[in-house]
C-alpha cells in the first residue's frame, strides 16, 4: 500500500499554524457562551479534533453524519443525514465544523435544518473553500484556506473513502 502519488497542496505545518489561529479567534469570540462544535462527518473528523484542542475554553462536541456525494467527485445536490446529533441544541451557540465548502449545498441545508432546533446562534467554520464551484452563497465565519477548483484529499477528506488519513491536504496525481 502506497500513498506517495499524492502531491502536497497545504502542508501539515501550514494547517497546524492556521488551526491555532482559528482556535484563538473562536475562543475569544465565544467567551461566556455555550459553544457546541457540530462536526460534519466524515470529512471534518481530523479538523475537529485539532480545532477543539486549539480552543481554550469549555465546549461540547457533537457529530452530524452527512452524505452529499456518491463515490464520484461531483455533487449530487442531495444531502442525506446519516447520523443525527445526540442532544437538543436549544439555546446553544452552534459552530458547524466542515472540511470544505464546495457548492455550498451541504452547509445551506445544515443551516436550515439546525435553525429549526432553536439554537442561540449558528456559525460556520470551514477548513477549505472552493469559491469557483459555488452554487449557493453561504456564510463562512471562520475559514482556513481558499483553494482553486481541484479535488483535494487528506486531513479527513476522501476520494471514494480513501486518503482520509493523509496528514496534509493534497492532490491525487493521475497515473
Ligand atoms: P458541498 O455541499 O458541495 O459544499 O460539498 C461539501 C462536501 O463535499 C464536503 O463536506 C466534502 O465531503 C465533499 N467535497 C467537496 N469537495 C471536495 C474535495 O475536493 N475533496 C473531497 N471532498 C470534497
Ligand atoms: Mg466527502
Amino acid at each position: 500500500m502506497t500513498q506517495t502519488h499524492v502531491s502536497t497542496l497545504i502542508s501539515a505545518e501550514t494547517i497546524a499554524a492556521r488551526v491555532r489561529e482559528l482556535g484563538a479567534l473562536i475562543a475569544k469570540d465565544y467567551q461566556n457562551r455555550r459553544l457546541v462544535l457540530v462536526s460534519v462527518l466524515k470529512g471534518s473528523f481530523v479538523f475537529t479534533a485539532d480545532l477543539a484542542r486549539a480552543i481554550d475554553g469549555p465546549l461540547r462536541i457533537e457529530f452530524l453524519g452527512v452524505r452529499s456525494y456518491g463515490e464520484g467527485t461531483s455533487s449530487s445536490g442531495v444531502v442525506q443525514i446519516t447520523q443525527d446529533l445526540s442532544k437538543p441544541i436549544e439555546g446553544d451557540d452552534i459552530l458547524i465544523v466542515e472540511d470544505i465548502v464546495d457548492t455550498g449545498l451541504t452547509i445551506a441545508h445544515l443551516l436550515e435544518l439546525l435553525a429549526t432546533r432553536k439554537p442561540a446562534s449558528i456559525k460556520v467554520c470551514s477548513l477549505l473553500h472552493k469559491p469557483a464551484r459555488t452554487r449557493v452563497e453561504v456564510p463562512i465565519d471562520y475559514l482556513g484556506f481558499t483553494i482553486e477548483d481541484r479535488f483535494v484529499v487528506g486531513y479527513g477528506l476522501d476520494w471514494a473513502e480513501r486518503y482520509r488519513n493523509i496528514p496534509f491536504i493534497g492532490v491525487v496525481e493521475a497515473k
